[in-house]
Order: structure tokens, then sequence, then C-alpha cells
């Protein structure tokens, strides 16, 4: 007998299925509820609303455990490299040498921008926010692509998706060099992902690019780190405009754009900022932490808290472990993070903190690193949107999958005026 949960108001009476999760939160299932009771569910920021089923991320929030298709964020950080994450993702499975070689390939055929991009990404101002130049090279690649928009195509999606990928480098470090004004690179094939990208973000045409190896490995593991997170803010954002049939590069380029708000990807510039402000203002950690704590003061510990994560997010805790190394390597001072340290155990023995279940989150060390390699802090968050890319398309490509997919059309609870007449403007 398939097991269900009662639910009554007044005479109705109804039973709502459960779905049974192969880990963390059952759901109920209550598509019945409109049709039966002429009510709907009221759930503000979806804080209890699963928008679907899923079978790509898995985060257990209490315990702090992240994995991607059942495999351990610290196995994949340690070991993987982000095209074969990108691939296990998308495809589901760890990729054969065979596999992840052929992928490679693909990727990497796929780096170079028609020339027209190059010139729409010189049309942007000297000083442009680099997520605003991103979203709007993302919609761009798809009028640059237009035999790869029909999502009802499986061949055109997978030439989209790798182009996507492919091209995501270019776009990012573009985004770069156009905010900076200097002059674009273009990709080789004889380089890897990464190297390539950074090649593309921090190389001039004046002289050879040195890669440092570990360098490589840390943007490597970073950009794992970042590669998926089951349905925060952006990825359901993927998902919704994926579910009008929107072409899958309307709906990453209102991936990159959800992203960029503070409370969500933003927040690895919004943590940098606050802690050079709190240099800049000599304001002790002690103090700040009384600021965030005093909800008038209009102040939010920036990279602390998280919707799922009321434990230490995994992903902080890797990132913490390589930032003093990172930043020792790349001969940089160590104060902010000396001061993110010790803002971090401030907050972490305070009592509004403990109670509330607030621990650092990926934003609040990742900052520290993006500076260290000489990034402004205006373009760590396009870092992260190359990094979540994999994860977007993974995700969009679950849904068109899916055959009781649905246009996402929420409902709401209406609490406005009931009818009035209009009256004519004269006689307002
Ligand atoms: N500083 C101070 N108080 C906080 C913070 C913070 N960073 N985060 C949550 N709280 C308080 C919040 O005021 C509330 O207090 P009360 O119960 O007294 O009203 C309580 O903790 C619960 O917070 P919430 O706002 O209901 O939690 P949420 O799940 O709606 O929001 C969040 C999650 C990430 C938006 C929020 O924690 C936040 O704004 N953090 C700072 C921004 C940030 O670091 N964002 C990156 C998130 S991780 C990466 C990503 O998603 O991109």
């Amino acid at each position: 007998m398939t097991e269900s949960a009662t639910f009554k108001h007044q005479d109705t009476e109804l039973q709502f299925p459960v779905v049974h999760a192969s880990n963390g939160n059952d759901g109920y299932d209550i598509s019945q509820l409109l049709s039966k009771t002429g009510n709907v569910t009221l759930d503000p920021g979806f804080v209890n609303t699963a928008s679907c089923e899923s079978t790509i991320t898995f985060i257990d929030g209490n315990e702090g455990i992240l994995r991607y298709r059942g495999y351990p964020i610290e196995q994949l950080a340690e070991q993987a490299t982000f095209l074969e994450v990108s691939f296990l993702l998308i495809y589901g499975h760890l990729p054969s040498q065979d596999e992840l070689s052929t992928f490679e390939g693909k990727v990497s055929n796929r780096m170079m921008l028609d020339e027209r991009m190059r010139e729409l990404y010189r049309c942007f101002p000297r000083g442009a926010h680099p997520m605003q130049v991103l979203a709007s090279g993302v919609m761009a690649l798809g009028s640059f692509n237009r035999d790869t928009l029909d999502v009802h195509d499986p061949d055109q999606v997978e030439a989209a998706s790798l182009r996507l990928i492919g091209s995501m480098p270019t776009l990012a470090a573009y985004a770069y060099k156009s905010s900076v004004g200097e002059p674009f690179l273009y990709p080789q094939k004889h380089l890897s992902y990464v190297e390539n990208y950074l090649r593309l973000s921090f190389g001039t045409p004046q002289e050879e690019y040195e890669i440092d190896p570990a360098v490589v490995k840390a943007f490597e593991t970073l950009f794992i780190l970042h590669a998926d997170h089951e349905q925060n803010c952006s990825t359901a954002t993927v998902r919704m405009v994926g579910s009008a049939d929107a072409s899958i590069y309307a709906s990453m380029s209102a991936g990159v754009n959800a992203l960029s708000g503070p409370l969500h990807g933003g927040a690895n510039q919004a943590v940098l900022e606050m802690l050079v402000k709190l240099r800049e203002e000599g304001v002790d950690m002690k103090t700040y932490v009384s600021q965030v704590k005093d909800k008038k003061s209009g102040v939010k510990l920036m990279g602390f808290g998280h919707r799922v994560y009321k434990n230490y997010d995994p992903r902080a805790k890797i990132i913490k472990g390589h930032a003093d190394e990172l930043l020792r390597a790349s001969g940089k001072s160590n104060a902010l993070l000396d001061m993110a340290l010790e803002l971090e155990e401030t907050a972490l023995n305070d009592e509004y903190f403990i109670e509330r279940k607030l621990y650092p989150n990926v934003d609040f060390y990742t900052g520290l690193i993006y500076e260290a390699m000489g990034f402004p802090a205006k373009y760590f968050t396009a870092l992260f949107a190359l990094g979540r890319l994999p994860g977007w398309i993974a995700q969009w490509r679950e849904e068109h999958a899916d055959p009781s997919r649905k246009i996402s059309r929420p409902r709401q609870v209406y609490v406005g005026e009931t009818e009035r007449n209009y009256v004519p403007i004269a006689e307002r």
C-alpha cells in the first residue's frame, strides 16, 4: 500500500501520497490539493517546497554533506578534474578515459568565439560589471549558434551544452578583460580548460603567460566545489525559464543574472568588500558582530548562513583548508585571511549565530583566493558562474527529459483590493 499523509480541513479529507527520497527529506505529493479543495499552499521563499524530483545533487544540511551523483564532494575536489565532474553531472556517470578525452576535445573545439562576439564585448563601457557583460555574452552566444536552439532536438541540446561549456571560460575572461580595458587573447588547443581560462584572463599579447600548476589545481578545485548545488536560486531560475521552452542560452543567461545577487553568488564579492571596509575603518570583529546582530543596522555578515546548511558548509571547509597555502604561494599578505579567521571565530562563539545555526558558506573564503590571484572583487561572481554552468546544464537537461514536465507557474494568495469601479481622472 502507498504510504500517505492525511490532510483535513473542515469537511474535506485528502490523502497525500508520500514520495520517498533515496536520501534526505521525503515529499508529500500535493498535486490534487487545488482541484479537490479549491485552495493552494503558501510557502514564501519555497522554504518547504520541492519543485522537482532530481538525481543530480544531494545535500544534507544538518550533517554538512554534499554529493554529486552520489560521489562525496571531498573525493571529487581532491581527485577529479573540473571537466570530469562536468561530464559526471551532465551524463550521470564518471567518464572512462576515452569518454573524457572525447569530451575534452569537443569542449576545446568550442572555446573560440565568433569574431563578432569579440566586437560585442568591446562595446561595453569600461568598468561595466562583469556579471552584466557575462549574462549578455551567454545570451548572445545563442544568436551566433542558431542551429542549436531547438530545445526538442536532443542533438541540438547536446551541441548547445558543449558550446556553452566550451565558450564559458572565454566569455568570462573577456568580461574581465573588457572591464579592465586589456586586449583579448585567443584560446590555445594545447592548453587544458583551466589553463586556457587563466591565460585568457591574465595573459597579454606581449609575452608568454607562465602557467603555475598550483594555481591550475586551485581553480580545478574551486570550479568543482561550485559545479552544482541542487535547487538554489539560480538553478531554480534556470529550470523556471527552461520550463517555458526558452532556449538553453536564455535559461543559462537567466541563471547568471540570478547568481549575481549578493544573497547568492554575489556574496563572494560582498565578503571581500566587507573585509576591506572593516580594515579601512579599523572596526574590530566584536564590534562588527554586534552590528550584525542588531537587525536595525541592516548589516549582514556576508558569507555566513545558508538556507540548507545548518552546519559548516563542506565547500567552505575545503576552501578554508586551501586558502592559507594558496595565499602563501601567491606571496600575498595574509592580513585579510587573518581577519576572516578572527571574524569567523567571533561569530561561531556568539549565541546569535549558535542559536540560528549560522556557519561560513562557500563564499566566505573564495574571495580571498581570487584576490590573491589578482582578480578585482567585481569579477569574483563570474568565476562562480563558470563553475556552476555544468550544474545548470545538467539540471536543465534533467527537467527537459522528465515526461511529467510542466511549465513552472506558481499560484498566489491574492490579498489586494476586491472589485471596485474605475473613477475618471477628473473625479479623483
Ligand atoms: N548575518 C546575520 N544574520 C543572519 C545571516 C547573516 N549572514 N544569515 C541569516 N541570518 C539570520 C536572519 O536574520 C534570521 O534571523 P531571525 O531568525 O532572527 O529572523 C535567521 O538568521 C535565519 O535566516 P534567514 O534569512 O531566514 O535564512 P534564509 O535561508 O532565508 O537566507 C541566506 C539564507 C544565505 C540568504 C542568508 O543567510 C544571508 O543573507 N547570508 C548572507 C549572504 C550570503 O552569504 N549568501 C551566500 C549564500 S551561499 C552561496 C550561494 O547560495 O550562492
